[in-house]
């Protein structure tokens, strides 16, 4: 797709206090990523030639997912968002033509077919100068209310929830983001004056400014569960709930079998192909690949996994640069690492298996645990193919078990096994006859 002549302000300096949290609130997360980074995300899906994000400087350094080929801009002092509007425009181009994204930086399910809308109606109606991202706020005396004006679809003003005397004056529509003509929006915001209330100069005073020069300012109404912002902590657990059920419908759309889909959780970049089976009461957290035929049992927790047509669970734990190969098989209170199991192995129950590669058709016994850490480094344990190892056994890496090898149960493995070998490393069992009974005998008469 060829870059547009828009371009996208992202406003996320704010503090955001209504989270009690120390952590800046566009930092919070949602399905793994940040309330920011979905913002970028979606932003970067219409093309724009330019994204500036307007950032608190104590912020600088932190790292967004999807920052590459965007401008920061930094407001000092939070004095709202036109001040921070008027900050992210200092680093767009200098040109005049084209048109300005406003987005908040907490609202992170705003979908780009939405934003496309926003163009269209920019498109259709040559007079208009500002469209606004609206959404019902019937339930809400809180955020930007839109005053409409004579025409219908447009608007002549937009009144912040803490500033309003007179609910009457408003219609049931709140502001959640602005697409403004650029060279106005230049022109406009140097004549926003701070709110006689708060003190702080609001980027929505755009549109009465601009209504009372003679243009039109209109708005498109939003499905709201895009649009809602995060503002407390119930919010952000409602926005996730949101985004979960969004998700859930996307794979199912894809052809993903969920079968209890309202108790499976999904990161933002989870990549399922269809005929992927799920059952009740998973999580996959981020950088997730699961290949079709696979399934996933009951209560299993994938993060940094690649699951080809294999079966996990129930209750598995898969960990990052965990690759489990075809007809393999990982079951119960199973955790593995940085480890790769190939085709038809079997990791059954109760194991750990860290930074290991574990050959084909290698049978890993119930127990089993890979001693990969010695305090200081990780090291490496390699099993070839048609292995079995025995339950209950240590395996203190680095050390290799070759091909066709059998550990016995119960050993503790420091040295390589060869091709073929059985190696035991356990105490020689010791059978006394009689024993018990004399130990029996010996206690009564002591009573
Ligand atoms: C804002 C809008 C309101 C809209 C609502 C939608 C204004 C004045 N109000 O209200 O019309 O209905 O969002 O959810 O625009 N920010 C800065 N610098 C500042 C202040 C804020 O970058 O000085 C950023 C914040 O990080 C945040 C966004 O702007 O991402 C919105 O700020 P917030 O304080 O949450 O505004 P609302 O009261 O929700
Ligand atoms: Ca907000």
């Amino acid at each position: 797709m060829e870059k547009t002549n828009n371009s996208v302000i992202i406003l996320a300096a704010g503090v955001g206090s209504r989270l009690k949290s120390r952590f800046p609130k566009v930092f919070h997360k949602i399905g793994g990523l940040s309330l920011l980074d979905h913002v970028i995300k979606t932003a970067k899906d219409i093309n724009p030639k330019e994204i500036v994000i307007v950032l608190n400087p104590k912020y600088e350094n932190v790292e967004l997912e999807f920052g590459v080929h965007t401008k920061k801009a930094y407001q000092e002092v939070q004095k709202g968002t036109a001040d921070a509007v008027a900050c992210g425009l200092n680093v767009l181009d200098s040109g005049e033509s084209g048109w300005v994204y406003i987005l908040y930086g907490d609202i992170p399910l705003v979908s780009s077919e939405t934003l496309l809308k926003l163009t269209e109606i920019s498109q259709k109606y040559e007079k208009a100068a500002v469209v606004v991202l609206a959404m019902d706020s019937s339930d809400t005396q809180e955020l930007g209310k839109l005053e409409s004006a004579e025409e219908e679809g447009t608007i002549k003003g937009i009144i912040e929830a803490k500033d309003i005397f007179d609910f009457d004056k408003v219609i049931p529509l709140c502001n959640a983001g602005l697409l403004i003509k650029k060279n106005l929006l230049k022109r406009f915001i140097k004549e926003i004056k701070p709110s006689a209330l708060t003190g702080e100069f609001y980027i929505t005073e755009i549109v009465r400014l601009a209504h009372k020069a003679g243009y039109v300012c209109r708005y498109h109404e939003g499905d709201k569960n895009e649009l809602l912002g995060v503002n407390t902590k119930s919010e952000l657990a409602l926005i996730e709930k949101i985004f979960q059920e969004r998700e859930r419908k996307k794979h199912m759309e894809n052809g993903v079998t969920l079968i209890a889909p309202e108790t499976v959780f999904f990161s933002h970049d989870t990549y399922l192909e269809n005929d992927v089976v799920v059952h009740p009461y998973v999580v996959f957290q981020g950088n997730v690949c699961i290949k079709s035929g696979a399934q996933i049992g009951p209560f299993c927790v994938v993060e940094g996994a690649t699951v080809n047509n294999a079966q996990v669970g129930p209750f598995a734990r898969l960990r990052t640069g965990a690759n489990i190969k075809n007809k393999a098989k990982i079951g119960n209170f199973v955790e593995i690492k940085n480890s790769t199991i190939s085709e038809e192995a079997k990791v059954n129950h109760l194991s750990y298996i860290g930074d290991t590669n574990i050959g084909k058709n290698t049978n890993i016994g119930a127990g089993t645990i890979t001693c990969n850490y010695d305090g200081f480094k990780k090291h490496k344990t390699i099993i070839g193919e048609n292995v079995f190892v025995g339950s209950n056994s240590a395996l203190v890496a680095p050390v290799r078990i070759d091909d066709n090898a059998i550990v016995g149960a119960g050993s503790v493995i420091v040295e390589d096994v060869e091709n073929g070998a059985l190696s035991i490393a356990r105490s020689d069992q010791k059978n006394i006859q009689n024993w018990s009974k004399n130990f029996r005998e010996r206690k009564k008469c002591a009573e």
